[in-house]
């Protein structure tokens, strides 16, 4: 495996691969490193779907607000580098910022409508930075495939709307969430919980398990899902909700009482103290009302 840190040798690298293997397929796992299991999971769906597997690792400033967790956000590219190779990756690209903004980026893609709800709320900017540095990723990478995790599952609904309304040459595939034992959806972010928050970061997932059962049963509207939904994530003292929403997939749009739509999310973020974790899941209904 080969770790590498130029552009101009990244994209030489890519040139000979792609050759030495016949005019090989590669295959993109982006990432912002500390990886975990999800990450390493993106990388085996390439590894098996694709001859060439390049993975990036790059905490990208354009998407994170100014009172973020841009500057703490958890770094370790000795063992990420340990645990890519190990996994199989071809290539990992870590760029300096200054590899990817040599100066103050002018040009900068935008998704309409998809980014209005849910983290694009209450993360101004956010998914134009995700849009932005993914672009310039795929640009630089020419990926016939890239990996996306459900676990962001509207930055899977972002970057495919923006891959079909430019044309982009890239299939994007989503792989599913990866979870702890007990259900935690994995994040490089659950480091930072305490054990307390830890503990009680469980009523993510369990709640997202009881909006399944009720929206299975039709029993209750969205709105009371909702509610049923917050008042469970209550239940942990510590938690602090951002958002919880009930909206159709992948459209992100409000769902009407009375109306489900054939494929529906439900969304949360919530914090524990400074931490903010993201869940959701995505059900499958058919044609059928609540
Ligand atoms: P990051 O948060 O590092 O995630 C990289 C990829 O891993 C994303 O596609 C994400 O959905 C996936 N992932 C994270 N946790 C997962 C889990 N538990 N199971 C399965 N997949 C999981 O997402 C980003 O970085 C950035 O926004 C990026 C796309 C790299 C652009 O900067």
């Amino acid at each position: 495996m080969q770790a590498i840190k130029r552009i101009s040798q990244l994209k030489e690298e890519i040139r000979r691969l792609r050759k030495e293997k016949g005019d090989g397929t590669v295959g993109f796992v982006p990432t912002m490193g500390y990886l975990h299991e999800g990450h390493l999971s993106l990388l085996a769906a390439a590894k098996k779907e694709t001859d060439i597997v390049v993975m990036s690792i790059f905490v990208n400033p354009l998407q994170f607000g100014p009172n973020e967790d841009f500057e703490k956000y958890p770094r370790d590219h000795e063992r990420d580098l340990k645990m890519a190779e190990a996994a199989g990756a071809d290539i990992v690209f870590l760029p300096e910022t200054s590899e990817m903004y040599p100066r103050p980026i002018k040009t900068t893609v935008s998704v309409a409508e998809v980014t209005e709800r849910l983290c694009g709320a209450s993360r101004p900017g956010h998914f134009d930075g995700v849009a932005t540095v993914v672009t310039k990723l795929f640009n630089i990478v020419q990926p016939d495939k890239a990996f996306f995790g459900m676990k962001d599952a509207q930055q899977v609904a972002v970057i495919r709307r923006m891959v079909d309304d430019l044309n982009m040459n890239v299939t994007i595939v989503p792989c599913p969430t990866l979870r702890e034992e007990d259900g935690l959806a994995m994040s490089s972010r659950n480091v930072y919980l305490s054990p307390e928050e830890r503990k009680q970061a469980l009523v993510l997932s369990q709640s997202l398990r009881l909006a399944e059962a009720l929206i299975r049963e039709r029993s209750a509207s969205p709105d009371e899902v909702r509610r049923r939904v917050e008042e469970h994530i209550r239940t942990a003292q510590l938690a602090d909700i951002d958002y919880v929403e009930l909206l159709s997939y992948p459209e992100l749009a409000p769902v009407q009482p009375g109306q489900m739509p054939p494929s529906v999310i439900i969304a949360l973020a919530v914090k524990f103290g400074k931490t903010r974790l993201i869940d959701n899941l995505i059900i499958e209904m058919g044609n059928s009302h609540v």
